[in-house]
């Protein structure tokens, strides 16, 4: 666990007059409160051990949600052919990519289990495809093929028993011209978090270009804060929080969720859809970028742990 969501738990425990012990090197939080006790693991992750595990597997999340007719992103689940024998051959894989490719067009490949962007790759070609999935297949049991949806904007719901407790609009990461400064002065300014996504992005601009005066470049495709997107909270006001709150309930009741993120995009077509679902609420990067934002995610933790123990 981050340091900060550490402090964090820490401070609310006293406030709450529960017991804290920090077990086996601080992966484990053991909270006490009359006879009771409660565990805190990773990334604040208090769910069902099903529930948590299939919110952290893409595919997972897919079938489940399809199953009970909630619209999530189309995923395709390609198997490594190596260290999962029992479900598929090497030499059907490349059927399966080459047939959704062939649909599609334009593709995202990512790793089933992945975070924070890592790994997530954006197709155009049946080349790329190719060499994304080679990439990805080292490293992960298994990888899902999507569909690339055309998004308008992404969302992200903070779900915990069956009630929504913030959205907040992500935006992508981008620089606006002034006519003088070039890419490289202008991501100077934006202050982006420091690690390798951002670092991945920024290699593949060309930093000497000098935007026009509102010319808009995009630092990333993706919508992940690691990344450096920037976040602000939506309410009642925004005519589209309405109906995600309603999804981001549908799906964390169909996933049985106890306390999750629900991320979801709405399309240039006007259309909602779940991304994904992460069983650890992690608000790290939140809490520094939005105006208030520590105080909006501790009373969200908050939340949480009053929850656990009633
Ligand atoms: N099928 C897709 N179409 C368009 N954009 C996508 C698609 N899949 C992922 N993305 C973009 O990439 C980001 C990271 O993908 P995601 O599935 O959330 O993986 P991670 O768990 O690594 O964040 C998303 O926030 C979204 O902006
Ligand atoms: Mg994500």
């Amino acid at each position: 666990m981050k340091k900060e969501t550490i402090e964090v738990i820490k401070r609310i425990c006293k406030e709450l007059n529960i017991e804290v012990h920090e077990l086996s090197y601080g992966w484990i939080f053991k909270l006490s409160k009359d006879n009771k006790i409660r565990y805190i693991t990773g990334n604040f992750d208090i769910n069902r051990t099903s529930s948590s595990k299939i919110a952290s597997d893409k595919y997972a999340t897919y079938e489940v949600l399809k199953s009970q007719n909630i619209p999530i992103i189309k995923h395709t689940m390609v198997f490594n052919p190596e260290k999962r024998k029992r479900y598929v051959k090497e030499n059907e894989i490349w059927n399966i990519v080459y047939n959704e490719f062939n649909k599609e067009g334009k593709v995202v490949v990512k790793p089933n289990f992945g975070f924070e962007g890592k790994g997530v790759f954006l197709c155009d070609t049946i080349e790329k495809t190719e060499k994304a999935v080679k990439l990805l297949l080292d490293n992960n049991t298994s990888i899902s093929i999507c569909p690339y949806y055309d998004i308008e904007r992404e969302y992200r719901a903070f779900y915990l028993n069956g009630e929504v407790l913030l959205i907040y609009e992500k935006n992508k990461p981008s620089v606006i011209g002034n006519g003088k400064d070039n890419i490289r002065t202008l991501v100077e300014n934006l202050k982006l978090p420091k690690n390798d996504i951002v670092k991945n992005n920024l290699s593949k601009l060309d930093m000497e270009y000098i935007p026009k005066i509102n010319e808009k470049v995009e630092l990333s495709w993706k919508y992940n804060l690691h990344g450096g997107a920037t976040a602000k909270v939506i309410g009642k006001e925004n005519k589209l929080y309405e109906e995600i709150e309603k999804l981001a309930i549908k799906s964390g009741k169909a996933l049985d969720m106890t306390f999750a993120t629900i991320d979801i995009i709405n399309t240039k077509n006007n259309e909602l859809y779940v991304l994904e679902i992460n069983s650890g609420v992690a608000t790290g990067i939140f809490s520094k970028i939005v105006e208030n934002g520590k105080k909006i995610s501790e009373d969200i933790y908050k939340k949480a742990l009053v929850e656990i123990f009633k």
